[in-house]
């Protein structure tokens, strides 16, 4: 895990195998690398722009994850939104998670945990009332790690995708804010 909270400085999560992985910040030049992850990792893709604005607005909760030689193999984003309140008038922000993706050959080594510790710190200082995401009804393995880090499921958002899947809408409200 982590030897440094601040997300500025790179840390280091041990893995299986003993292979060093690396988790910091992402920088532009790694866009093409976030890129190439979300592609083969993820039906869900997006043009260049969509990335390069999210790391313009949200630079310091936008991490990846990379091995010894350089190569990205994670990444994670959020996104600061701003929605009604329920029972006011007032804005409340929540905190979006955007996308999140690790390689196949480095699953269930923890890089994802580690991932989003780092980075639902990062994007809690924006004073956020709570964390949000959406995720395929059948992708159960992203399911459980939500759960994990206390997710809960509050609604169902029918046809969500563009091939016609539902999504769960999570979230995890954040007390001490
Ligand atoms: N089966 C059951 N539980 C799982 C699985 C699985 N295949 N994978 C992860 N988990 C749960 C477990 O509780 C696990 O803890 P454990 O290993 O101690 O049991 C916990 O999640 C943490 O696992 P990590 O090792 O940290 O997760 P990993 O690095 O493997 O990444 C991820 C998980 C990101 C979901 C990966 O499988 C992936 O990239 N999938 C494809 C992309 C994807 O679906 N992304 C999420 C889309 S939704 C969105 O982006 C908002
Ligand atoms: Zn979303």
């Amino acid at each position: 895990m982590g030897t440094d909270k601040d997300t500025h400085s790179s840390f280091f999560s041990e893995s299986k195998n003993n292979e060093q992985i690396i988790i910091k910040r992402c920088k532009v030049k790694d866009l093409d690398g976030v890129i190439e992850v979300n592609e083969k990792e993820l039906p869900e893709d997006y043009p260049y722009f969509f990335y390069k604005s999210i790391l313009d607005n949200f630079p310091e909760s936008f991490l990846i994850a990379h091995n010894i030689n350089g190569k990205i193999i994670g990444y994670i984003m959020w996104r600061v939104e701003k929605t009604p309140s329920i029972n006011s008038l007032r804005y409340v922000n929540y905190g979006h998670l955007v996308s999140i993706a690790v390689s196949e050959p480095y699953r269930r080594k923890g890089i994802a945990s580690s991932l989003l510790t780092n980075s639902m710190l990062a994007i809690k200082k924006n004073k956020i009332k709570k964390y949000v995401l959406e995720v395929r009804v059948s992708n159960y393995s992203a399911i459980k790690l939500y759960e994990k880090f206390k997710f809960k499921i509050e609604s169902i958002k029918k046809n969500y995708y563009r091939d016609g899947e539902n999504a769960y809408f999570m979230t995890l409200d954040i007390n001490d804010g």
